[in-house]
């Protein structure tokens, strides 16, 4: 069989101004295919936080201390307030400010609220949410490092989890221990 004068199989290298046969460019190609392959599977890089349960006031938190609550707090803006202030529910200010207004996008895909239907790629999560349009416009020279924007983002993208377990909230420990909101 003659691969190279029949149409279906040949294809134009614009490089090398010639018509290579499928065969011949496969065979081209191979040394690239096998170096992935050769290398093994590649060491998953721990994040910075560890690689554990997703906790929003571990993890989240602390970025917003540091970078945001000065200027978002209960005194200073009661209506975008970023502090971990606990309401009676144990939830920080916070992660009913960025979720309940909005300003990250969260899918609700709960059993009976009719979320779980399929997303589009880029539909949802961090490429939705209003807070980075707001940061990266430049806001106030608030600068995160690369492990806050990672911190961040993955949070939003794992579509905003606040507690690293599944322990019903009204049996939480941190419930006899908390700050009301209102204090
Ligand atoms: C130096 C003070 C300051 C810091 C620090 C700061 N902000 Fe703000 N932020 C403001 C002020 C003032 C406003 C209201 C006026 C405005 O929208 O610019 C605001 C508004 C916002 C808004 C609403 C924007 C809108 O379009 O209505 C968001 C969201 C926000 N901040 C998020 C953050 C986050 C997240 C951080 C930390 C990563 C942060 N801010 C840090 C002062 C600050």
């Amino acid at each position: 069989m003659r691969f190279s004068g029949c149409a279906a199989w040949s294809s134009y290298n614009p490089v090398r101004k010639e018509v290579a046969s499928d065969v011949t460019n496969t065979v081209r190609w191979l040394p690239n295919l096998r170096k992935p392959l050769a290398s093994g599977p590649r060491e998953l890089d721990t994040p910075s936080w560890g690689g554990k349960p997703f906790s929003y006031q571990e993890i989240v938190q602390p970025v917003l201390e540091k970078h945001c609550v000065s200027c978002h707090n209960a005194k200073t803006r009661e209506t975008l307030n970023l502090s971990g202030q606990q309401d009676e529910h144990g939830i920080p200010a916070s992660y009913r400010t960025l979720v309940s207004q909005g300003w990250v996008h969260y899918c609700d895909c709960g059993w009976n609220s009719g979320g779980c239907e399929k997303l589009e790629p880029l539909t949802f999560g961090t490429v939705k949410s209003k807070v980075w349009d707001v940061l990266n416009a430049g806001h106030y020279e608030v600068k995160l490092t690369t492990d806050e924007v990672r911190r961040f983002k993955t949070w939003i993208d794992m579509n905003c989890p606040l507690w690293p377990d599944y322990v019903d909230r009204t049996l939480r420990k941190h419930l006899g221990t908390r700050v009301s909101s209102l204090e």
